[in-house]
């Protein structure tokens, strides 16, 4: 089960990110070459903004976990290139507008894309993203690809909308939360595992415990996300802490401290997410600090990534199985 290239770890053993990006290090840069090919437009805007946001990187996870499951069901085709690629424009689209909505001003550790070119640009860049992702995954030649991503970005925009509703609600209830996070970023991690198999010629079995490992990943991740939006240093995270509170959106952090303090703390959160007021920041914290909120919505996500590595028992043994696991664990233990 251990491998050699990646020690086996229990969830308080820290994983190490590199060392899984290196299994699939010459197969990443092949997906590189694609995007930048596809970011080259005649409209020097497109360009510019395209290479400066895709060119500072991000973790580009999503597309790692579509190859890692394309090693661990055999060969990395040449479709499964071009849907990593698909995935990566569609999330960094999803960035793109996110900005705009959420008025973030640092993404990556630099200005986002709107704080330099505005609002309009990033929204119509974005829009751009999308369609060019439409027009590679036409290449693949296969309906049911079509089918799994355009039911993706729809779903993204509904939690991206639902999203919209429930900001400055304090009566969000964590169900309704969850179902927010399950449409706007789980199902792209899980449509990237599901695609790997689909492209592999897996069993249907197989495609869906795929497609569920990506999904549970998925929420795990953006609760780690939203913890982090109250806990991490904006250095390691590369983007501003306090982005949530400032939109008045109730996270699981908020929900749970809400549920979980007296009536006069409570009120503290109900104002600032009522007001989206980012200067109560610190007095938030200290409510979500003393109510163990955050460990709460740890505790959850650790949930979460137990069922996406149990979704994998389908999975031969191998090292790629190994690092899907390790993938899980680290979208818990991530700082960044
Ligand atoms: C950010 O995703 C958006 C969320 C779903 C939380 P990532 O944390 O994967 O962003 P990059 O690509 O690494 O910058
Ligand atoms: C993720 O939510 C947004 C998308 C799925 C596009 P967030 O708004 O929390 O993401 P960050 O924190 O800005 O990266
Ligand atoms: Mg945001
Ligand atoms: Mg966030």
């Amino acid at each position: 089960m251990a491998s050699q290239s990646i020690p086996s770890s229990t969830p308080e053993a820290p994983i190490d990110f590199n060392s899984i990006k290196r299994l699939t290090a010459d197969e990443a840069k092949a997906v590189d070459t694609l995007i930048i090919n596809e970011l080259s437009s005649d409209v020097i805007l497109i360009n510019q903004m395209g290479h400066y946001i895709v060119g500072n990187g991000g973790k580009r996870l999503r597309p790692m976990l579509l190859l890692l499951a394309a090693k661990a069901l055999g060969e990395v085709s040449q479709n499964h290139l071009i849907l990593a690629a698909v995935i990566e424009f569609i999330h960094t689209a999803t960035l793109l507008h996110d900005d705009v909505v959420d008025e973030s001003d640092l993404r990556r550790g630099q200005e986002s894309a709107n704080a330099v070119w505005g609002n309009a640009a990033s929204v119509l860049v974005g829009d751009y993203l999308y369609s060019s992702a439409f027009e590679m995954m036409v290449r693949t030649n296969s309906i049911r690809v079509m089918e799994i991503l355009s039911k993706t970005t729809t779903a993204i925009a509904e939690g991206e909308v639902l999203q919209l509703l429930n900001c400055n609600n304090p009566e969000t209830t964590e169900e309704k939360y969850l179902e927010v996070i399950a449409r706007k970023t789980a199902i792209l991690f899980s449509a990237a595992t599901r695609l790997s198999a689909v492209l592999s010629g897996s069993d249907q079995t197989t495609e869906d415990n795929l497609a569920l490992y990506g999904q549970h990943l998925g929420i795990a991740f953006q609760l780690i996300d939203d913890a982090l939006d109250y806990k991490a240093t904006k250095e390691e995270l590369g983007k501003n802490l306090g982005d949530d509170l400032a939109e008045g959106k109730p996270t699981l952090p908020l929900i749970y401290a809400i549920q979980h303090s007296n009536p006069q703390d409570a009120q503290v959160i109900i104002n600032a997410v009522k007001n989206g007021d980012r200067n109560a920041f610190n007095e938030v914290f200290a409510v979500v600090l003393a109510t163990k909120a955050i460990a709460y919505t740890e505790q959850r996500a650790e949930q979460e990534a137990q069922k996406a590595i149990d979704a994998l028992h389908v999975l031969p043994e191998s090292t790629f199985k190994d690092a899907l696991i390790s993938l899980a664990k680290f979208s818990v233990q991530r700082n960044y």
